[in-house]
């Protein structure tokens, strides 16, 4: 299953996903790497992983949607079936949405739908939550609204600072992505009535707590 990621920065998510990519039998492979930023480390990730990168600047598109019609152009030439933002800090249309229906991911350090939009791990930090994590969802319209496939819980340590509590947010999300890509390309992961349905074996579960500090 050919796969098309977007970034827009360090990409360490893209970066576990192109590990996963290189295991053998691993059912994805990544296609083409995008970036909306020329200075994205993630490129260079790809780059050396022998990926196709491509950069997008925002810049010279009066609007989303042509920037979106580009994006959906530079997908499907590469033969791209399934999308995975990794860190991809823009707003998506229903130009995008719409030519990869029910196949666009995203990551996010929360459990959703608790603190969506930016900085959720300092959102989570200052609610003072004692677990927080990572979600892996379907995207729609909506910021971070989309169908929930998987999420993974960590502890909020008394210790923590929100540096901390990142690291170890990102340390679940360097799980979740790559598991939830297998998936997704085994055919195992769908949207049936506005939820996303698993069909998943039985010691397969779409949650995790790892209470690791
Ligand atoms: C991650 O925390 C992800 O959940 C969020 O953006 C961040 C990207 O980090 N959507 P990276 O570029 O993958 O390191």
């Amino acid at each position: 299953m050919k796969w098309g990621v977007l970034i827009s920065g360090s990409g360490t998510n893209l970066q576990a996903l192109i590990d996963a990519t290189q295991e053998p039998g691993f059912p994805a492979e990544i296609a083409l790497v995008i970036s909306n930023r020329a200075d994205a480390f993630g490129l260079q990730r790809a780059a050396n992983a022998g990926i196709p990168t491509c950069v997008l600047p925002n810049k010279g598109f009066t609007s989303r949607e042509l920037y979106d019609a580009e994006l959906v152009k530079l997908l499907t030439n590469a033969g791209v079936e399934w999308v995975a933002l990794a860190g991809f800090m823009r707003i998506i249309t229903g130009t995008l949405l719409e030519a990869f229906p029910n196949r666009i991911l995203n990551i996010h350090p929360s459990l959703l739908p608790a603190f969506p939009g930016l900085h959720a791990q300092a959102q989570a930090f200052s609610a003072g939550v004692r677990i927080t994590g990572a979600s892996v969802h379907f995207v729609d319209g909506g910021m971070d609204t989309g169908p929930l496939i998987a999420q993974g819980a960590v502890p909020v340590l008394p210790t923590d600072d929100e540096s901390s509590l990142q690291k170890r947010i990102l340390r679940m999300e360097h799980r979740l992505y790559p598991q939830v890509m297998r998936w997704a390309s085994e055919g195992k992961v769908a949207v049936r009535d506005g939820r996303a349905h698993l069909d998943l074996s039985g010691d397969q579960l779409p949650f995790w707590f790892d209470p690791t500090p």
